[in-house]
């Protein structure tokens, strides 16, 4: 039963966005320094900082229930309460409105709100600060390498070690495709999966429209390619969409891939050739398309690695490079050299670059296979003497 006798009481305002175990780690260790006699968790509808939030209100709240909740101890969770009049006001409700609403209905307690240190360095930035100063007492603690020098004097440091989790770095992962679930309550995480919050849509998208053995190599292609973005110093997730969105001109049956190509104008090299010859290359530059206009993809790097993932181009950036070596000799691949290419490529990726290609035209060779005059001048590039 809640003590109403003792006065203090404990704050965390956020966007839970979504909330995560770094949220709970600060709660617990605020509630152990203050001893609060209850605990108000109040989710933001639109934080002030903020022109939208990721996931609807009605699915953060969700998550704060049952995903934040059971993530404190007893103890805490008995007195924890989720105060929704921010959720309910459906606006834009700035911290100092709500303490003084908390403050005139309860004049009797005494406020402590608890804040990430993010947000306490973006204090001069928040409204009124000298009156919120007046209305609670403020609390921070910092994460592992973040530095505590722009914490304002007001604030009182929890000195706790924190985890190093943050919902921005949360939601990249999970639009990425990357596994996220360790930072989250199960609860929250099959939630995110099921609702396809955060961007996993695009994961759901990619196994529905491919055949379950070519999502499986888009998942070994993955693999390859975060491991490899992880050695080589490339962006993880950019290396992760990349590889994810790689294949997705494969949902677009063989036959229809000419007629895609053509009514979208793609600009495809030699494009009557591979019409003719070997219209399943055609994917790539399909892909390309899809990635941009079926699953919002806006980088312009990802979608040049999908569109040269299978021919490369005379120019190639790391990421092209590495999407190129990932999907060719990925885990699921059975061909005699691959286990070698995928060690030699975490020792020099140009090489695993050039010894791709040569066994990719070697088996086109063998098959008599028609050769794509881009694959012809890096072959050209790479093995011709130098003068
Ligand atoms: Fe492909
Ligand atoms: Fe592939």
């Amino acid at each position: 039963m809640e003590n109403t006798r003792k006065p203090d009481t404990l704050v965390f305002f956020g966007s839970f966005d979504p909330p995560h175990c770094g949220h709970a780690a600060l709660l617990r260790a605020a509630a152990q320094r203050i001893r609060p006699a209850r605990i108000l968790l109040i989710p933001a509808y639109l934080a002030p900082f903020k022109t939208s939030h990721s996931a609807p209100a009605a699915d953060r709240l969700d998550m704060l229930r049952c995903g934040l909740l059971p993530l404190l101890p007893k103890r805490w969770r008995r007195i924890a309460k989720i105060d929704t009049r921010e959720l309910s006001s459906r606006r834009r409700v700035y911290t100092v409105e709500t303490l003084k609403k908390i403050q005139a209905q309860h004049p009797d307690w005494i406020l402590h709100c608890i804040v990430g240190s993010d947000s306490a360095k973006a204090w001069p930035r928040w409204r009124a600060p000298q009156r919120l100063a007046q209305l609670a007492r403020w609390w921070t603690a910092a994460r592992p390498g973040a530095s505590l020098r722009r914490i304002p004097r007001n604030f009182s440091l929890i000195r706790r070690p924190m985890p190093d989790i943050s919902s921005t770095d949360i939601r990249a992962d999970l639009a990425a495709g990357l596994d996220a679930s360790r930072r989250l309550h199960p609860s929250s995480s099959s939630l995110i999966a099921k609702k396809g919050l955060y961007g996993t849509d695009l994961l759901l998208g990619i196994k529905r429209g491919l055949k379950p053995r070519r999502f499986a190599h888009t998942l070994a292609v993955r693999a390859l390619a975060e491991a490899l973005a992880k050695r080589w110093g490339e962006d993880i997730r950019r290396a992760s969409l990349a590889a994810l969105l790689h294949d997705c001109g494969l949902m677009i049956a063989e036959k229809d891939l000419a007629a895609y190509a053509r009514k979208h104008r793609l600009p495809v090299p030699s494009l009557a050739h591979i019409i003719r010859r070997q219209p399943r290359l055609l994917h790539a530059w399909v892909g390309a398309d899809l990635a941009r206009r079926r699953f919002g993809c806006r980088d312009k790097a990802v979608l040049d690695a999908v569109r040269r993932h299978t021919l490369g181009a005379p120019r190639m950036s790391r990421l092209d490079l590495l999407l190129y070596v990932a999907d060719t000799v990925s885990l699921d691949r059975d061909h005699p050299q691959a286990a070698h290419l995928r060690r030699r490529a975490f020792q020099d990726l140009d090489a695993a670059f050039a010894a791709c290609l040569s066994a990719k035209l070697s088996d086109a060779l063998q098959r008599h296979a028609w050769l794509h005059p881009i694959s012809l001048r890096l072959w050209n590039r790479l093995h011709a003497p130098r003068s």
